[in-house]
């Protein structure tokens, strides 16, 4: 199955940041896909913005050789690269001072579509939008995109949110978190409310438990110092998992529009209950095989950050009560693998012979690697060996199901898509962000109250031996984490 590309109509996009490494890695080579299979128009205009002082060709010459690291697809076709670049400018912008804001104001068409991708230092998100507003260049329906950390505690994203909406009403405001352009987090909500299968056991009297994973396979190396500064709990869990949480929670809403939608999600984040601090465990990698500990990466050998995090959470509502999340992410763990997996109860009465390690229905919604979704049934096991009872996966990743178009989007492209179509469905809105630090911030501050220390695990293995515990001791345990 092959998806319908529909272009967008030709667009004006300033990448402040546009020589920093998101822009490089990620959203240019993502606007370049859309441009080679015809959705971005060669009428279309991408601005680079950033202190350095730099002629366009310049900028197109790194621009070229970011594509070919990033978007090695792009050496295929040099009339199609030559076309991309030609959509590029550069103008020299320094996000505190005067320089550049009117060289900008002249190269923006009014009768475009217009939009900010702010790819720097949320520091400068409040410069950049009151200098925006002061040239005149945020007109009534611009947008501004802002990047992931928002905030590093509910006061600092109130103020981000307080900077941001000096100059731009809630609906010009995109904030990201790719996690949401995944084509599998999308297929949850179509998986949920277009199918009239799942609804009626989606809640505790089904649902024994549902289980999140983001494991990576990478430690901090490289920028440890950085990392430490927030660690798994901020980097992680008060957004990426908050958001699958969410979609996972939430009730259907009485439309697909994007105020809808997360209306829904911010009632998720109120009804969760408080974490007690025995449901949560904090874990840092060790030292194995040659390779630094946590702390060696972090280059402070005290530090009490974690890359690891597992947690029990309740949903206080109706549909929820009775049936954990437990959530767990960290670095340096057996695969990198993203999943969802919803368990159900067992049936209240089992007729056949007790099956030795059966784990039951559940549905595995499959992040990374390879996008799907898994289902695990109990059959009979084949042959003539009397009535035994086996358990098989009906698998459906989508690259198998729907072709090759299914895995050729990276999230960044259909975000910044919906940027220019004007969707904001899948972004977050502020006063979102800021239930889930307002849900986050006591967990973390019981932490340093405490002066929790967090436990150690080897490189390679599923985390701490706590976090094991933390499902063992509710008669339950975590899928593995495998690739
Ligand atoms: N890299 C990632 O994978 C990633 C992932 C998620 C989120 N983010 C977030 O995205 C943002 C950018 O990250 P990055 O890794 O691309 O950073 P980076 O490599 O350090 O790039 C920063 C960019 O901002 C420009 N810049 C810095 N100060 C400026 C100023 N005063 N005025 C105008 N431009 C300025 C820099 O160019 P000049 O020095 O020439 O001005 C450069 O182009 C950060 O907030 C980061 O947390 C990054």
């Amino acid at each position: 199955m092959v998806s319908r590309v529909i272009p967008v109509a030709p667009f004006d996009l300033v990448i402040f940041g546009a020589t920093g490494d998101l822009a490089r890695r990620k959203i240019i080579p993502s606007l370049f896909h859309r441009f080679a299979v015809g959705q971005m128009l060669p009428e279309t205009q991408i601005i680079g913005a950033a202190r350095t002082e730099m002629e366009r060709l310049a900028f197109v010459d790194l621009i070229r050789a970011s594509l070919l690291e990033f978007a090695p697809q792009a050496a295929e076709n040099e009339t199609q690269l030559a076309g991309f670049l030609n959509t590029l400018s550069y103008v020299r912008v320094d996000a505190d001072g005067e320089a550049g804001w009117s060289v900008l104001a002249d190269l923006l068409r009014p009768e475009a579509v217009r939009a900010f991708y702010l790819s720097v230092s949320p520091t400068l998100f409040g410069t950049i939008s009151a200098n925006l507003s002061a040239h005149g260049l945020a007109s009534p329906d611009s947008r501004i995109v802002v990047e992931k950390p928002f905030g590093h505690d509910l006061a600092s994203a109130q103020a981000l949110n307080a900077d941001l909406r000096r100059s731009f009403d809630e609906h010009q405001i995109y904030r990201i978190d790719h996690y949401l352009g995944k084509e599998t987090v999308q297929n949850l909500m179509a998986l949920r409310f277009a199918n009239s299968l799942w609804e009626p056991l989606w809640n505790s009297t089904h649902i024994d438990h549902v289980q999140i994973t983001v494991a990576e396979s990478l430690g901090v190396e490289g920028r440890g110092e950085y990392y430490d500064r927030s660690g798994a709990m901020r980097d992680m869990v008060q957004n990426h998992l908050m958001q699958l949480l969410c979609l996972t929670a939430m009730e259907p809403p009485s439309k697909f529009t994007p105020d809808a939608v997360r209306d829904e999600k911010v009632k998720v984040i109120e009804a969760l209950e408080p974490v007690e601090p025995a449901n949560v465990v904090r874990g840092q990698y060790r030292a194995c095989d040659g390779q630094g500990s946590y702390r060696d990466h972090a280059g402070d050998p005290q530090t009490h950050t974690e890359c690891f995090v597992a947690m029990k959470v309740n949903i206080g509502n109706w549909r929820w009560a009775g049936t954990p999340f437990y959530l767990r992410t960290g670095k340096k763990l057996r695969a990198r693998t993203s999943e969802i997996a919803v368990v159900f109860r067992d049936p209240p009465h089992m007729i056949f012979p007790k099956m030795e390690g059966r784990r039951g229905n559940a549905l595995i919604i499959r992040l990374q690697p390879d996008e799907g979704i898994t289902l695990r049934t109990t059959i009979k096991e084949p042959g003539p060996g009397g009535m035994r009872l086996a358990e098989v996966t009906l698998d459906m990743t989508f690259v198998d199901a729907l072709g090759p178009q299914a895995e050729a989007q990276d999230a960044y492209e259909r975000l910044i898509m919906d940027v220019i179509r004007g969707d904001q469905t899948l972004f977050m809105r502020g006063d979102e962000v800021e239930a889930a630090w307002a849900w986050a911030d006591p967990v973390i501050a019981s932490w340093h109250e405490a002066r929790q220390v967090p436990s150690l695990y080897d490189a390679g293995s599923s985390g701490p031996e706590d976090a094991l515990m933390l499902l063992h001791r509710d008669g339950r345990r975590w899928r593995e984490i495998e690739a």
